[in-house]
């Protein structure tokens, strides 16, 4: 199963994201989360933390400025990209847009 939130700025996609994540996961499923906003902050929904939360990002910066290698699996995206998060969802942080160009 794949889920997609979205919606207007400020409508709870994040908050919503991080309590589904949670909620299938204490089900026993087993949850990647993938924060795919240009303002990453799903880690804080789902209880990873400010600094954990941000270290996701850095590494995902690296990536662009050619410090990191591309991952060539899904297990291995997580494993460089992703964290553990509380009640064993993963996490990984796929993009953050500091500058964004006008249009
Ligand atoms: N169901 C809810 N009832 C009341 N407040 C809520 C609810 N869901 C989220 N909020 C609050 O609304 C605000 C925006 O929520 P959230 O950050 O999840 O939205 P967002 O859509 O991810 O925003 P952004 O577009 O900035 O990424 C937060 O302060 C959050 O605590
Ligand atoms: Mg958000």
């Amino acid at each position: 199963m794949k889920l997609a939130i979205v919606g207007k700025g400020g409508s709870g996609k994040t908050t919503t994201a991080g309590v589904i994540a949670r909620l299938l996961a204490r089900q026993g499923l087993d949850v990647v989360a993938l924060d795919c906003d240009a303002n990453p902050n799903l880690g804080i929904s789902l209880g990873l933390g400010p600094e954990e939360t941000e270290r996701l990002v850095g590494i995902r910066q690296a990536l662009d400025d050619g410090e990191e290698e591309h991952a060539p699996s899904a297990d291995e995206l997580l494993t460089r990209f992703g964290a553990p998060a509380p009640d064993g969802v993963r996490l990984a942080v796929v993009t953050r847009i500091d500058r964004p160009n006008p249009g």
